[in-house]
């Protein structure tokens, strides 16, 4: 009789855990503490065994050398916390609605109303903004209405995009919303939810490094960069609430989180309510 002996998993040592930690913060500005070596190890020796290496050694410096990036991506994802829901704080959604849409009802312009989530994980807070926005604005505003939707992660991205969630995530939803904006899975598809196509559609989704941001093409009416500054330390989040005031249009708002801050950022913006700042209107 043989005996197959299944060859233990890789550990990590201290440099290459310091050696993803560097790696990690350069391309993603995410911070990772001393605490998370156990859940590093397990996350990257997933990724070390699709790629059949047999160190973490041999994978970093695979991950320096691709020339592609395809797997600083998979390192990334593997790392990242993607964690959200729909409604996630609601004040927020409640603001957007009572305070933000009575004011562009009442702009004279009329032209697009552009809004951005700009670490939207897998999709729940840019679907939630849009049926805020589409159940309180009359139909010909909500024609107006612009959502750009990213991420940094290309699996949150995936799942964003096709807009199908189990139905525990969605079963605390008001019923009404719940049978406005989605469509219950049925056969195959039992026990799933897809967002209807109409707000799929409405949704541009793109993979953006908060750390990268470079020209946007227009300037927003509302970013929420909510829950992702926490991984952060001050020096990057000043680099990227600087990069979100630029592109906020005039009188534009800013959704953070209610658990992060502004302390010790320096930035031009009024705070107007709880985790939501305004630039200026001049
Ligand atoms: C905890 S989720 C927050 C999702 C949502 N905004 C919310 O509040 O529920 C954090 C997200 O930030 C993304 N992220 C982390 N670093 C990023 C970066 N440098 N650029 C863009 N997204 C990033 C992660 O991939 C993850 O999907």
């Amino acid at each position: 009789m043989s005996v197959v002996f299944e060859e233990a998993a890789p550990a990590l040592s201290d440099r290459e855990l310091n050696a993803v930690v560097q790696l990690v913060y350069q391309r993603s500005g995410i911070t990772l503490h001393d605490g998370k070596r156990a859940l590093i190890t397990a996350r990257l020796q997933k990724r070390l065994k699709a790629g059949g290496f047999r160190s973490f050694a041999a994978y970093l410096r695979f991950v320096e050398q691709d020339a592609s990036g395809q797997e600083l991506v998979q390192l990334l994802d593997a790392i990242a916390t993607n964690h959200t829901s729909f409604f996630r704080e609601p004040q927020h959604f409640d603001f957007l609605r009572e305070q933000i849409v009575p004011e562009w009802l009442g702009r004279p312009d009329r032209g697009p109303i552009e809004l951005w989530s700009a670490a939207c994980s897998t999709g729940e807070e840019p679907y939630t903004i849009l049926m805020t926005l589409l159940d309180a604005l009359p139909a010909a505003d909500a024609g107006r209405v612009r959502l750009l939707a990213s991420d940094l992660s290309t699996k949150a991205l995936a799942t964003a995009r096709a807009g199908v969630y189990r139905l525990d995530r969605v079963q605390d939803l008001p019923p009404a919303i719940l049978r406005r904006h989605f469509e219950r899975g049925l056969g195959e598809q039992e026990g799933l939810a897809r967002v209807r196509p109409a707000l799929r559609e409405r949704v541009t989704f793109e993979q953006r490094n908060l750390l990268e941001i470079g020209a946007m093409g227009r300037p927003f009416d509302v970013i929420f960069c909510r829950n992702v500054m926490i991984y952060f330390d001050r020096a990057v989040q000043q680099r990227v609430v600087a990069a979100l005031e630029r592109h906020l249009a005039p009188g534009g708002y800013l959704f953070i989180s209610h658990s992060e801050g502004l302390n010790g950022v320096t930035h031009g913006l009024q705070w107007v309510a709880p985790a939501v700042y305004r630039r200026r209107l001049t």
